[in-house]
């Protein structure tokens, strides 16, 4: 059987994701966000075309790098307002029995001991279909707005990182035995207090003694999630994440980083399977390549190229106000998204970009490829980046809300699974035994060093 295509639908709790401006456009729900209808529906549609999982970003700050100020963002809704990712997962769980949800939490803003409980719940309440996608952040806004005087510098967040995970994989993994839960109304027992620990985390940057207040959930520690790309990224990635995601604007971009990470993952004792990886991708898809070209030309008169970089500036850390817009960008090491600074100056030497190219590129999804075409132009180059950047799919951002995941779904999944690289029902059970086949980490990950 030809390898499986897996997708992930990206979206935000907010109105501009990654295509800045095309909420404006007349079909474009986007400004409907804060309504559960909005959620619902996207739910509903996404469970239609088996739609692995909804990867729900999220940050805690303000785009306030470009022109030194927030105005940009907030008059262009650049990822702001941003409402609560958590809270509209519930609903989407009770209308749909599969779709997985990754869900965006930076661990530098909530200690440990309630972050695992919050997940714990979700994990419930969804029947084991909750991931987390680890981020440290990289706004300094989000860190200002937490009381700080502004991040930790970029390797100390992962450090930091390395001590929360274990503080977590510890209340998620080794406080309540597998049988502790007796619920044993007939002798007045809910559970077996000899089975459940006190667990004594004593980090670096983390204390926790406490046991998990949470019973065990469906999956225990969440599917681990993880996008970061820089060295010391990639380094964590391979130590934890079973789903990584990247972002690149080309195949050779894409694939060093993916081939960096898998050979860390086996150097660190994993399996290098064991990791399935995401690129970010945005389609603009219709029944002929001629009407996706129209549509691709009518949503170029809704972006806004002010707003794109008001949002590179954010990820990147450099106000490309400031730089000529027609001189090719250099690498400066900033406290933001390292990687998103590095792909569009040393990953691919044969390429330079200049702020105007750049404002172009990701005025329609972000930092990621954007392919137009048919349902079967689209599905060529899908089956032409799984074979030509070694990923195991794609992270499906949107240009217009729900439209291109309608297209997705309706027009180039069934497309897809004509040619046999598409499922064609979801697998039973949970998230993570629908992607892996297994209920729980695999005695090669850190969180199963922790049981007991
Ligand atoms: C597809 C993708 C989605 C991301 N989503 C978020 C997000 O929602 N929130 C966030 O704080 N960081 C997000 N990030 C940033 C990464 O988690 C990470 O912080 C970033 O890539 C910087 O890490 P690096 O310097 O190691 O590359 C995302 C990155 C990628 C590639």
């Amino acid at each position: 059987m030809p390898k499986q295509i897996r997708l992930n639908a990206f979206d935000m709790n907010c109105i501009g994701h990654q295509s800045p401006g095309l909420w404006t456009h007349p079909r474009d729900r986007a400004a409907t966000y804060n309504t559960l209808e909005y959620w619902l529906n996207l739910a509903k549609t996404l469970e239609r075309g088996l739609i692995d999982a909804l990867f729900l970003a999220d940050v805690l700050g303000i785009y306030d790098v470009y022109k030194g100020g927030p105005q940009t963002a907030l008059e262009h809704a650049v990822q702001v307002p941003v409402n609560d990712p958590l809270m509209v997962i519930p609903a989407m769980a009770t209308v749909t029995e599969h779709l997985g949800f990754g869900v965006t939490c930076a661990l530098s803003y909530e200690h440990p001991y309630p972050f695992a409980r919050r997940m714990s719940t979700l994990d419930h309440l969804t029947k084991g279909r909750i991931g987390w996608n680890i981020v440290t952040g990289y706004l300094e806004s989000a860190a200002r707005g937490m009381g700080m005087a502004g991040q930790a510098a970029h390797d100390d967040r992962y450090a930091i990182a390395e001590d929360y995970m274990q503080a977590t994989y510890k209340l998620w993994e080794a406080s309540w035995e597998d049988d502790a839960v007796l619920r044993d109304k007939a002798g007045r027992r809910f559970a077996d207090s000899g089975k459940i620990h006190r667990i004594e985390h004593d980090g670096p940057h983390f204390k926790v003694d406490a046991i998990h207040l949470c019973e065990p959930s469906p999956q225990r520690t969440p599917v681990l999630y993880q996008a970061g790309a820089s060295t010391r990224g990639r380094q964590f990635a391979a130590d934890h994440a079973e789903c990584v995601f990247i972002n690149g604007p080309s195949q050779k971009v894409v694939k060093d980083i993916a081939t960096d990470i898998r050979a860390r993952a086996v150097k660190t004792g994993r399996d290098a399977n064991d990791l399935s990886i995401f690129t970010l991708m945005t389609v603009i898809a219709a029944p002929t390549r001629e009407e996706a070209q129209a549509k691709y030309a009518d949503y170029l008169n809704y972006i806004s190229e002010d707003a794109a970089l008001a949002l590179m500036s954010g990820w990147t850390g450099v106000d490309f106000a400031a730089l000529p817009p027609d001189e090719p960008i250099r690498f400066t090491e900033r406290n933001a998204m390292t990687s998103a600074l590095e792909s569009f100056t040393t990953a691919d030497p044969n390429r330079s970009w200049t702020p105007r190219e750049i404002a172009r590129h990701a005025a329609i999804g972000g930092r990621g490829p954007v392919a137009i075409g048919s349902y079967a132009d689209i599905a060529d180059i899908f089956q032409d980046w799984m074979e030509n950047a070694a990923v195991d799919g794609f992270n499906l951002a949107y240009a217009v809300t729900p439209e291109t995941f309608e297209d997705i779904v309706d027009g180039v999944i069934p497309e897809l699974q004509r040619r046999g690289v598409y499922k064609t029902a979801y697998a039973p059970g949970t998230l993570r035994e629908k992607l892996t086949g297994r209920p729980r980490l695999p005695a090669s990950h850190p969180a199963a060093r922790v049981r007991r």
